[in-house]
């Protein structure tokens, strides 16, 4: 037979259940994202293509802000993947003694003194092999999110 004191217990276990079942109900999928809309609503997304532009005449993009990567500029087609033994883009942009001369438009961008642990030596950083980490290629789209934020 119940007591009164098994009800209450019994009472108040059913209402901590019932409290967690609330709590599990989560997020909504259009709370779940950076816009406000289900994630599923745009089964089809408009697809893009990144910049192709030859790497001698297509020039360079704005910097996002003092000391920021520099973007990409030319099409990566054929360049990727980078792997610690086999990088394309160095085979372009290590040239250690053009570092600190004056840049030529249209001529690769020699890597960076930061890039090397010795440039003397031609010695590449390994920290920094993974190039697309930080540099990335460049596609014209609608910001997802409006931005009203000004380097430099
Ligand atoms: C065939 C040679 C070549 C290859 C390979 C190449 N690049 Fe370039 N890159 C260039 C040239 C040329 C420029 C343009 C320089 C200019 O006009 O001032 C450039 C520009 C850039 C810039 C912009 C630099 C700046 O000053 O704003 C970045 C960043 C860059 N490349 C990264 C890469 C990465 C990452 C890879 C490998 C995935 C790569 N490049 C492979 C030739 C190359
Ligand atoms: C950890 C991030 C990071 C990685 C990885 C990295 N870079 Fe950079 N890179 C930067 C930053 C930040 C700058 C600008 C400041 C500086 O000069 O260090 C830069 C500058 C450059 C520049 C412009 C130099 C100039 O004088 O204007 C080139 C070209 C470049 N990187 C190419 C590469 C290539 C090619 C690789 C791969 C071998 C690479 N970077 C890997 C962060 C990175």
């Amino acid at each position: 037979m119940k007591t009164p004191m098994t009800m209450a217990v019994l009472l108040a276990c059913s209402l901590v259940a019932n409290l967690a079942a609330a709590a599990n109900a989560g997020l909504t999928e259009d709370q779940m994202g950076l816009s406000k809309a289900d994630v599923a609503a745009d089964s089809e997304p408009a697809p893009f293509e990144y910049r192709q532009a030859d790497p001698y005449s297509g020039g360079v993009l704005p910097r996002a802000y003092l000391g920021a990567p520099p973007q990409v500029p030319h099409s990566l087609d054929g360049l990727t993947p980078i792997t610690r033994d086999s990088n394309a883009c160095l085979s372009c942009h290590q040239q250690p003694d053009k570092v600190g001369k004056k840049k030529v438009k249209g001529e690769p961008t020699p890597l960076p003194k930061s890039h090397y642990t010795d440039v003397r030596r031609n010695a590449l950083y390994m920290g920094r092999y993974n190039c697309t980490q930080c540099h990335t290629p460049q596609a014209d789209v609608k910001n997802l999110v409006g931005n009203t934020f000004k380097g430099k």
